[in-house]
């Protein structure tokens, strides 16, 4: 099929990749030029583990394609997605303004009959007024149907989440588009879940908003199993067993960060409140969050009081391993605050090579630590898991580990001689 796609974010370069890598022709429009020349050579301006080689065998096969000519692609395209992010607002709303942009130039190319798959993340309502703005455009009814496929793809895993989905959701206002959407994803084995276009956004919001609900009920825990000396890691474990609990998502650590659970939480809080419903539980997720950098810092200053006169290495700032995205990290967060109480701070990160004011980056993980006082995992990147705690105790001036994720085994470290300080992990 003939696809379009607008936005060459993660959203938009992973469905422009894996849909040119089943064999569909993709125009990915993206309106930064410097980025389409980029693409065009097959260079990602992310870091998303497997996704450069398939974008370059997609374009070598003739499959793919970059561009800043919406009309072009759009006109001979059947199937629109549109990408483009939807960012936060100052006052925690969902920004639209990419996303009317967009409307209002597609609005005019649409002669012929165009089914257009809204992917970004928008609040509830927001493809019901798609399709009303293109009729008040003067579109014909006939010759579009607006569906809503939100996109439940992880940074990281981009690739293998879109490939194998749990589930596909279609949000429609009439069932035109199903068989059609069906053939575009005929390489996915997974159950749709058909339902209103509202509903297939509310699937998005409660889906992004439960697992970060999870995440600060975990992290909630892990502060009481802590004064009752109970080691959060087996609390997890024991819950997790059950099936109707599960295991996913109940790491206790430094909390969530992202482009996504952040900006989604305060954008589902306004549209609730819009609605005159408070959403407690929302708000007490956000805010158990927020608190989670103050209470390491509490933490660091209670077991190691002296640490603002010490060196100090922080292992990871990309918000989550195998990314190298820092929006809303909370790694980048603790730095700065750590350099805000004027400690000496050094960085490694293995993809990012962070900017942070009165801080020094390093390229190599074991120079980073070289006579620190004291080492902070803040990001659970695999070579930290898997460093050489020997290494590490020989480079460091002192001997004290602080694991933010819980993400490493306290004995390898007591085996080298280093002291481990984890959440909840007495
Ligand atoms: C999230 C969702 O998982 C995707 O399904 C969704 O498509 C995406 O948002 C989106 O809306 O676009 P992502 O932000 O890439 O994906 O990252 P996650 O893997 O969900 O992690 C989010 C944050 O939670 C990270 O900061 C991670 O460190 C933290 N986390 C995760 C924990 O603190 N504990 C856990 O147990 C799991």
């Amino acid at each position: 099929m003939d696809v379009c796609v607008i936005g060459a974010g993660y959203v938009g370069l992973t469905t422009s990749t894996v849909l040119a890598n089943y064999g569909h022709r993709v125009s990915c429009v993206e309106k930064q030029k410097e980025k389409v020349e980029m693409l065009k050579k097959g260079e990602l301006p992310i870091y998303e583990p497997g996704l450069e080689k398939m974008l370059v065998s997609s374009i070598e096969a003739g499959n793919l394609d970059f561009t800043d000519d919406l009309a072009k692609a759009v006109r001979k395209s059947l199937i629109i997605f549109i990408a483009v992010g939807t960012p936060q607002n100052s006052d925690g709303t969902a920004n639209l303004r990419f996303f009317d942009e967009v409307i209002n130039e597609l609005s005019p190319l649409i002669d012929t009959y165009k089914i257009i798959i809204t992917k970004s993340t928008v609040p509830l309502g927001t493809n019901e007024d798609l399709h009303l703005k293109l009729i008040e455009k003067g579109v014909p009814q006939t010759n579009f149907d607006v569906v809503s496929n939100p996109e439940f793809l992880r940074e990281g895993t981009a690739i293998s989440d879109m490939l194998h989905p749990d589930k596909v959701v279609i949000g429609v206002r009439n069932h035109t588009a199903i068989q059609t959407l069906q053939k575009l994803y005929h390489f996915i084995d997974a159950p749709y879940i058909i339902t209103n276009l509202t509903g297939a956004e509310m699937i998005k919001y409660a889906s992004n908003a439960f697992l970060a609900v999870k995440i600060s009920f975990i992290n909630e825990l892990a502060k009481i199993s802590d004064a009752y000396n109970v080691d959060i890691t087996d609390v997890a474990l024991g819950i997790g067993m059950d099936p109707r609990i599960g295991h996913h998502f109940l790491q206790a650590g430094l909390g969530y960060g992202g482009s996504c659970f952040p900006k989604d939480l305060a954008a589902l809080e306004h549209q609730s409140m819009k609605k005159n419903v408070t959403p407690h539980l929302l708000q007490a997720a956000q805010m158990i969050n927020n608190s989670l950098i103050d209470d390491y810092l509490a933490k660091i200053e209670k077991e190691i009081p002296a640490y603002r006169n010490m060196k100090i290495t922080v292992w990871g700032a990309s918000f989550k391993p195998n990314t190298d995205d820092t929006r809303h990290s909370q790694a980048l967060k603790l730095i700065e605050r750590l350099t805000e109480e004027g400690c000496n701070i050094h960085v490694f990160d293995p993809v990012v090579f962070p900017k942070v004011k009165n801080t020094t980056a390093y390229k190599d993980m074991y120079e980073s630590i070289q006579q620190a006082d004291l080492l902070i995992v803040a990001t659970e990147w695999r070579q930290f898991i898997e460093a050489d705690w020997a290494i590490v105790k020989e480079k460091m001036k002192g001997n004290i580990l602080v694991d933010c994720r819980n993400c490493i085994q306290p004995y390898t470290l007591k085996r080298n001689g280093l002291k481990y300080i984890g959440v909840a992990r007495p």
